[in-house]
């Protein structure tokens, strides 16, 4: 036999055995499934196999085109089926039903009760930490550790999480968001929209994060600065390639052979951390002299932890940067990602850009956006939180996934309590529970903002009557719920609400028409790419933006 035969056999024959052992668990975890007396569906390739991870799309669109393709396969088994799927399974199935697959078994929920009741249980259904290891990178944070050492971190990082921290997010936002529209208004025509909503949102938290202000630089304006020289950029360039410096790791990346784009990530990596640790020593320093001169995220951080030392034990210097990188990694595409979502949506919706500058001309008046009071404008923005609700709504950013751990739990789903095995990932169906008719009507699955408001004001003098409503607790979970729940929820709703008052008050956008399209055949395209275009990458976003070119006009 020659070596390449041998190599062909041994790789064929550990290729079978492999398959032949994914499918003995497969079938294992199906008997265990059967177990607990609910509808299932087998799902033939596990979800977190990473080579499947990278092919998983080509291949079931691949297989979609032939004559069997329409089955559970292609349904089911790609990362972001759920958002395509919407309600339908759990319509189909109840309000529980498991996956069974070759590694784990995947319990979906779509009960607001039951939901409620799991993120309440945090103990019994913690977060299953494996998935979030590789977050470690610049040490142990929120996202990766369980019991009473996330209660500490949790209770020392919540503390910058303040109305202080909201202000600096409302005035720094507001700036950014008028220089980005600057940046738009210059051009015929916007491609990179999503691109330069990214920097705004890295800009917005470097400013709440760290304290450093940067000028906004759109798309085709090169920044000045190199990433060994600027905290932003080599917080930028951590970001953008988190996946690669978790996947290979700093120790790694550090190798001088390795090419010039990743010695590039390296040198970010060694200067973001050069950044920290020089605003931890500063800060150690003026706890000491009773004095501290700046105040944002890492500050407070330090502080907080230094405060918590002296009664039951802080924060250790590498969960410091472990919390600031988190907290980065965690508020930087969520919003960024919703932004890009939303101006989409009214791009396609010119109505509901009228609506909007009806309200942001009665609160701000003719006012600049330097003289835009947080206490006092942004709790009358109730248009603008709409649309960030009903945008999160539909385009959940963040999947949240429990798990039973060692231990069968009971959960009680309608009228009926069910016993879940150990070892079970526990799924809230998000994008299930948000379009479900049941809770949000017959027109569930349209983007309408208006339905976020109670008392619709039928004139200027009755506007400040109009009110949030509040969903049924449980069925509408973007930022999660319970004690784990996203602890920038606040932040991102700021951010959120000066980016769109400082782009809609007196602009609008509109669609680029293509040859022959009028302007409502070209709103049509846009919402058609918003649906066609989004996918699960990490989080969900969409993928090509810059399809539908945007053009930015005065009022
Ligand atoms: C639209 C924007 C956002 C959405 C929809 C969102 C959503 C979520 C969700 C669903 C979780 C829970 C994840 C899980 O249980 O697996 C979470 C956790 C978290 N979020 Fe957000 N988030 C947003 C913005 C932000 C921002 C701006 C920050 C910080 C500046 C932030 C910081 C965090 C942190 C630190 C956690 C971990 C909390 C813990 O485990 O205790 N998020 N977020
Ligand atoms: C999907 O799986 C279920 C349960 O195994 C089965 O009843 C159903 O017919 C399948 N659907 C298709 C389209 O094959
Ligand atoms: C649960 O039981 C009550 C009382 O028997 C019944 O009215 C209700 O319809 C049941 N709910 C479901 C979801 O079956």
């Amino acid at each position: 036999m020659s070596l390449f035969q041998l190599l062909l056999v041994t790789s064929l024959s550990s290729t079978i055995a492999w398959i032949a052992y994914s499918w003995v668990c497969l079938l294992l975890n199906y008997l265990k499934a059967r177990k607990v007396g609910i509808p299932i569906r087998v799902v033939l390739i596990s979800h977190g196999n990473p080579f499947w991870i990278l092919v998983d799309r080509k291949v079931v669109s691949l297989f979609k085109r032939l004559p069997f393709g329409n089955g559970n396969f292609t349904r089911y088994n790609w990362r972001g089926w759920e958002v395509e799927d919407r309600y339908r399974s759990h319509l189909e199935m109840g309000d529980v039903y498991m996956q069974v697959t070759p590694d784990k078994n995947w319990l979906y929920v779509c009960d607001p009760e039951a939901l409620m009741d799991i993120f309440r249980r945090r103990s019994d259904f913690p977060r299953p930490l494996e998935i979030y290891e590789m977050l470690n990178v610049f040490g142990p944070n929120l996202l990766t550790v369980e019991g009473h050492q996330w209660k500490q971190q949790r209770k020392i990082t919540s503390t910058c999480f303040n109305e202080q921290t909201n202000e600096i997010v409302w005035s720094e936002s507001a700036y950014l968001a008028n220089d980005m529209l600057r940046y738009w208004a210059s051009k015929e025509l916007v491609k990179s929209a999503a691109d330069d909503i990214r920097t705004f949102s890295l800009h917005v938290l470097s400013k709440a994060g760290f304290g450093k202000s940067y000028k906004f630089h759109g798309h085709d304006e090169s920044p000045a600065t190199s990433p060994a020289t600027s905290y932003k950029e080599s917080l930028k360039v951590v970001l953008e390639n988190c996946i690669l410096i978790m996947a290979l790791g700093t120790e790694f990346l550090s190798k001088p052979w390795l090419p010039q784009r990743l010695r590039r990530v390296h040198q970010a990596c060694v200067s973001f951390q050069k950044y920290m640790t020089e605003v931890y020593e500063d800060e150690k320093r003026a706890f000491r002299n009773e004095k501290s001169i700046h105040r944002n995220i890492m500050t407070s951080l330090i502080r907080a932890s230094h405060e918590e030392a002296l009664t039951s034990g802080g924060l250790t210097e590498k969960e410091i940067y472990g919390n600031l990188f988190v907290l980065n990694f965690a508020g930087h595409d969520t919003t960024a990602h919703t932004l890009t979502f939303a101006v989409m949506f009214l791009a396609a919706n010119p109505a509901v850009q009228d609506w909007l500058s009806e309200e942001l001309h009665h609160v701000l008046g003719d006012r600049r956006p330097d003289d835009w009071k947080y206490g006092s404008d942004f709790p009358r923005l109730k248009r603008c939180i709409a649309v960030l609700m009903e945008t999160v709504r539909l385009y959940t950013p963040v999947p949240v996934a429990k798990w039973t751990e060692k231990r069968a739990q009971t959960l009680k789903v309608g009228n009926n309590t069910i016993t879940i095995p150990p070892e079970t990932m526990v799924i809230p169906s998000y994008a299930a529970i948000h379009t479900h008719p049941g809770y949000w009507g017959p027109d569930a699955l349209s983007w309408r903002p208006s339905r976020w408001i109670a008392k619709p004001s039928t004139s200027l003098r009755s506007f400040d009557d109009e009110d949030i409503i509040s969903p049924q607790r449980g069925a509408f979970i973007p930022w999660s719920e319970g004690e784990r729940s996203c602890p920038g929820k606040k932040f991102s709703q700021v951010e959120f609400v000066a980016a769109i008052a400082g782009l809609f008050r007196d602009w609008r956008v509109d669609p680029i028409q293509q040859r022959g399209e009028t302007l409502e055949g070209a709103q049509a395209r846009v919402l058609e790419l918003i649906h066609k275009d989004s996918a699960q990458a990490l989080l969900l976003r969409m993928l090509h933006p810059e399809r539908a070119p945007l053009v930015w006009r005065r009022r």
